[in-house]
């Protein structure tokens, strides 16, 4: 394998966010998608106010406080149904392609590892829900350090925990912004396009652009 050592981002790219809503899709009801797709968006934009800010707040009460403010504008939920939709984010499903992409990966001689704004809990309990604890070497959060991507610090946990340069990284995320942080670090990116968004951040290209992680290690084989 070229790259010691390959990180993925956790929700979005390894991880479904919108399975959460889809679960409850029937007693959400018409507005659901717009629930989901607003919660996802508000939950990044607190992330980048409170690095920009200097006032961390961690990404379980972030996630919550999104959820509030989608809720508001959607039409409101019942206290039942936000703690079910809760509930079910510390649960999301995995993508098909993951299991099949980490285990090849390591067959080949590579390190795996998450790198996410989530909490140690809610990564936790994603990866066990998952069944994923098997095929990852290491599960990094951002919460000890207080800052969310894209700041240079949160990739240099990557390079810290496996003790290599920014070279020997290969990072994937599905988040085009997030491929724009860690380029601007000096990762290997790969973009997981998987909606197939527009480019953007031409400065900071993605080095690959794949659209779901399947092709991955092949690529690099
Ligand atoms: C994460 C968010 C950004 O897992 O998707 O870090």
């Amino acid at each position: 394998m070229p790259f010691h050592v390959y990180a993925f981002d956790a929700y979005g790219t390894l991880f479904d966010v919108h399975a959460a809503v889809a679960r409850h899709r029937d007693a959400i009801g018409p507005r659901a998608g717009e629930l989901s797709s607003l919660w996802r968006s508000k939950q990044l934009e607190y992330t980048w106010v409170r690095t920009l800010a200097g006032r961390y707040r961690d990404f379980w009460t972030l996630t919550g406080e999104a959820l509030d403010f989608a809720a508001a504008a959607c039409g409101g939920l019942s206290p039942e149904l936000r703690a079910a939709l809760m509930r079910a984010y510390e649960q999301l499903d995995a993508y098909d392609d993951v299991r099949p992409a980490l285990s090849t990966l390591r067959a080949n001689g590579a390190k795996t590892a998450i790198l996410s704004n989530g909490t140690p809990a809610m990564l936790d309990s994603a990866v066990k829900a998952a069944r994923l604890g098997d095929v990852l070497d290491r599960v990094i959060s951002v919460d000890g350090l207080g800052l969310y991507k894209a700041r240079g610090e949160v990739y240099q946990l990557v390079c810290d925990a496996f003790t290599c340069p920014a070279a020997q990284v290969s990072f994937q995320s599905s988040n085009r912004w997030d491929i724009a942080g860690a380029a601007a670090f000096g990762f290997r990116t790969v973009w997981i396009n998987r909606t197939g968004q527009g480019d953007e951040y031409a400065d900071l290209p993605a080095a690959l652009t794949l659209p779901s992680l399947a092709p991955l290690a092949g690529f690099d084989a």
